[in-house]
């Protein structure tokens, strides 16, 4: 018996760090994946990837962090399933990826998702969806060290063909929306950057936020459990005692959570230039309030900006590189693209990846 899993991307339409606030989301699954095709083995446990990458170890010895730092996505993954079940299965993984990695379309949640769904049915273990997306996100913040939100692993447990996910990450309730997108298209722009900055700079982010919460519970002598409940006059009473960069990350988490719920409401009555305009302004709360971009990012939607093709771009996911995503006409993409790709390449040294994102179903299992 063989077990393939498809494990797809993940697009955020617009609502970018609201999740670990508790606020709302907007995403899509990508129909780009990663696959896995799993077997049990009796002796070692091997995973070999189509990127030449190859690990091989006994899965019941005991876990020790690797140097190569994907490894540790496959032992973090392991180490968890023994907290349920002391006592695992060797197996064989065979992956083979059509989604970029380092992009910001999680492709590391689409791996970790998918280890855990083919392990635990290895190994019997009956999960459900917010069991694998509390697991996969404990993989991240013990093992990565990124103390993600679940947007990521929730999209890509859920999503739905040609539909987005209103998801208020308080309480998990979703509503889906049709991405009816007529003439238009979601293009995401790959910067290729990678900077070693994002970790740190998204943990930053979190903590900041927390002690944003604590100063503005304390003056106001209230109790919100996370940022997103936070009503505006509490935040302009705390404004003094939170200090300029503390006010500019709350007001940014309280402006991008009025973004998201206008925009679903935008998409579900057809008013794609009216979602775009707050595609531009979400970039403007990520570059200025929230501090997240990168220039190679603010250039992209620059020029996005700049074509008539186009109604909305931002930056997509935590920062400091990956991906713009952009509102465009699907006849002006090329066009688009071969007006900016060399200027970018002279400015930044760097080549661009377009990848047309068509919204796309969840994670899909196979018993061979
Ligand atoms: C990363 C995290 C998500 C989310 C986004 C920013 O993708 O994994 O949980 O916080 O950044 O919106």
């Amino acid at each position: 018996m063989k077990i393939h899993i498809k494990s797809p991307g993940r697009v955020n339409l617009i609502g970018e760090h609201t999740d670990y606030n508790g606020g709302y989301v907007f995403p899509c699954a990508l129909d780009l994946t990663i696959d896995l095709l799993f077997e049990k083995k009796s002796k070692e446990s091997y995973v070999n990837t189509d990127l030449g990458y190859s690990m091989s170890f006994d899965i019941n010895t005991a876990y020790k962090k690797s140097n190569n730092h994907w490894e540790n996505y496959v032992l973090g993954t392991v180490n968890e399933l023994k907290q349920i079940k002391s006592k695992l299965s060797n197996f064989s993984c065979l992956i083979k990826s059509t989604l970029p990695s380092g992009a910001g379309i999680s492709s590391s949640s689409a791996l970790v998702c998918g280890l855990i769904k083919g392990l635990s049915i290895i190994n019997n273990i009956d999960l459900n969806n917010s069991e694998i997306i509390n697991l996969s996100r404990n993989v991240e913040h013990k093992y990565i060290g990124v103390l993600g939100g679940i947007m990521d692993q929730f999209t890509i447990l859920n999503a739905k063909k040609n539909m987005g996910i209103l998801l208020d990450c308080e309480n998990l309730k979703t509503k889906y929306i049709n991405l009816d997108l007529g003439e238009y298209k979601l293009l995401l722009i790959d910067t290729n950057v990678k900077h070693n900055l994002a970790s740190t700079e998204y943990n930053k982010r979190v903590s900041e936020c927390k002690q944003s919460l604590k100063i503005i519970n304390r003056v106001c002598n209230s109790i919100y459990s996370n940022l997103s409940q936070v009503k505006e006059i509490d935040l302009s009473l705390s404004k003094n005692k939170l200090g300029q960069t503390l006010y500019k990350r709350a007001s940014y988490i309280f402006n991008e959570n009025k973004r998201v719920m206008k925009s679903a409401n935008f998409l579900e009555n057809n008013k794609l230039k009216e979602f775009g305009q707050l595609m531009f302004e979400s970039h403007l709360g990520l570059k200025n309030d929230y501090q997240v971009s990168c220039k190679e990012l603010d250039f992209l939607v620059e020029k996005a900006k700049e074509n008539d093709g186009i109604l909305g771009a931002r930056m997509m996911g935590g920062g400091f590189g990956g991906c713009t995503i952009n509102l465009i006409k699907e006849s002006s993409i090329n066009k688009f693209i071969e007006a900016i790709k060399e200027e970018y390449f002279s400015k930044f040294a760097l080549t661009l990846n377009p990848i047309i994102a068509n919204p796309d179903i969840g994670i899909q299992m196979k018993i061979i």
